[in-house]
């Protein structure tokens, strides 16, 4: 069905999304007459609105995730990434697809206090009085704790000077920040009373560990190739200017989604870079490794994306993309993404270990002059050919070449 899709004009692939189910009538009108973002539900998300600004909203397809056929939107600006996250998950969907798994999700949030005279003491004094602390922060949030979730543990460290208590919560599909911050507030006093210091602040942290995710794929590859796609992620993890590019590549797919889906990916980007240093050197969020032919991957790393409350649900747009991945859980859209990461990755190694990256970025431009000055796919696969070693393409070298086709 997807087969040639985005050679199609953006109505007929919007008929695509209906025809497959993955739109109700609803949506697919509001994507048809472009009905997205009105100042009027702007002006309701920030301070001093004056404007929207506008990012392209794509699909990828090709995506098979434990057996599930999926279709990917991607808020985007950049040419070249949706193209390569649907060439990657078609050679992995050939190959099996993909598999992911997130076991707990949980929230975390964290009340610091200084000026502790007994750290010891303080600690074994609040965690009697756990069982308490984790009913009183329920209380003053029984919404989530209908829902079936809430407050689970509490833990507590030193580090330096500080007396930590780390908060776990399960706050369903949502991110949970005002779930957690709430019971926080409410929490802090009764700990401040029981440990004698100060306390400093309480927040939810971006840093999700207890939502780790794990995606996986094996693909039959030419040895050679295998081998220089591991060696990229060694050179990755030995060189902090070339880990940072690889993760980039990674995030080019990751925040795509977390932008479609009305994340907030500047909180998921910061907990991923933290987990990328976590061994005292920033290094390559996935691996590979090549074995008798066949190229293992996977990506573990936190996601705390939420698929409900905040802007997820107040952005016409996230609606909409939410609809089209068949409206999933927050765990089921954590491994969706941690997916879409790993793909992306595998695209961009396997064009920089092979032919570069300007090759298959010179064909896309060349398909979009092709468009544009209106050519039939023929003409386009011959305008390829006039163009194969060619490294800058421009509209002008384009109507030039167009005179020696017929
Ligand atoms: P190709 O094999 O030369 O071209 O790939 P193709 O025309 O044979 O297409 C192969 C498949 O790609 C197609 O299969 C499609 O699935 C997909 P088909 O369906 O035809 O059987 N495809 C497209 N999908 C949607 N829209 C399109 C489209 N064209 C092809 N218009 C390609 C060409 C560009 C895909 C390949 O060279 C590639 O994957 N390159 C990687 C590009 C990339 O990673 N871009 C990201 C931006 S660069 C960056 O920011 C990250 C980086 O710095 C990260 C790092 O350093 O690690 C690179």
């Amino acid at each position: 069905m997807w087969k040639d899709s985005y050679k199609k004009s953006r109505k007929d692939r919007i008929k695509l999304l209906k025809e497959n189910g993955n739109i109700s009538d609803e949506n697919f009108n509001n994507l048809m007459d472009s009905k997205v973002l009105t100042n009027e539900i702007a002006d309701k998300f920030i301070e001093n609105q004056i404007g929207i600004y506008g990012i392209p909203l794509g699909i990828a397809t090709n995506f098979l995730i434990n057996n599930k056929e999926y279709v990917i939107p991607f808020a985007i600006e950049e040419p070249s990434v949706i193209a390569a996250a649907c060439n990657a998950a078609k050679i992995i969907k050939a190959n099996g697809g993909f598999s992911a798994k997130i076991d707990e999700r949980l929230i975390i949030g964290q009340i610091a206090i200084y000026d502790i005279l007994d750290f010891e003491k303080a600690k074994n004094d609040i965690l009697k009085e756990k069982t308490q602390l984790l009913e009183i922060a329920n209380n003053s949030q029984p919404n989530i704790v209908n829902l079936g979730g809430g407050a689970r543990d509490i833990k507590i460290e030193k580090k330096g000077e500080f007396l930590i208590i780390y908060l776990y919560v399960d706050a369903k599909d949502a991110m949970g920040a005002n779930t957690v911050n709430t019971m926080l507030e409410t929490i802090s006093p009764i700990i401040i009373e029981i440990c004698r210091g100060v306390k400093l602040m309480s927040i939810i942290s971006n840093y999700s560990t207890s939502c780790m995710v794990k995606a996986e794929c094996s693909i039959e590859i030419e040895e050679s190739v295998g081998k220089r796609i591991e060696k990229a992620i060694e050179f990755a993890n030995v060189d902090t200017y070339r880990a940072v590019t690889n993760n980039k590549g990674i995030f080019n797919g990751i925040d795509a989604i977390a932008l479609a889906t009305g994340n907030d990916w500047r909180a998921i980007e910061a907990g991923l870079h933290a987990y990328a240093s976590k061994d005292g050197r920033y290094k390559s969020l996935t691996t590979w490794k090549c074995i008798d032919g066949r190229l293992h991957g996977s990506i573990e790393i936190p996601l705390a994306i939420a698929s409900f409350g905040g802007s997820v649900n107040l952005h016409p747009t996230s609606k909409i993309s939410l609809e089209i991945l068949g409206n999933p859980t927050a765990k089921e859209l954590a491994e969706i993404t941690a997916c879409v990461g790993l793909a992306q990755n595998f695209a961009a190694l396997k064009a920089l270990v092979t032919v570069g990256i300007q090759k298959g970025h010179m064909k896309l431009q060349l398909k979009s002059f092709g468009v544009y000055l209106g050519l039939s796919n023929e003409k386009i696969k011959k305008l390829e050919k006039l163009f194969e070693n060619e490294t800058h393409i421009t509209l002008d070298k384009v109507n030039e070449k167009i005179k020696d086709i017929d």
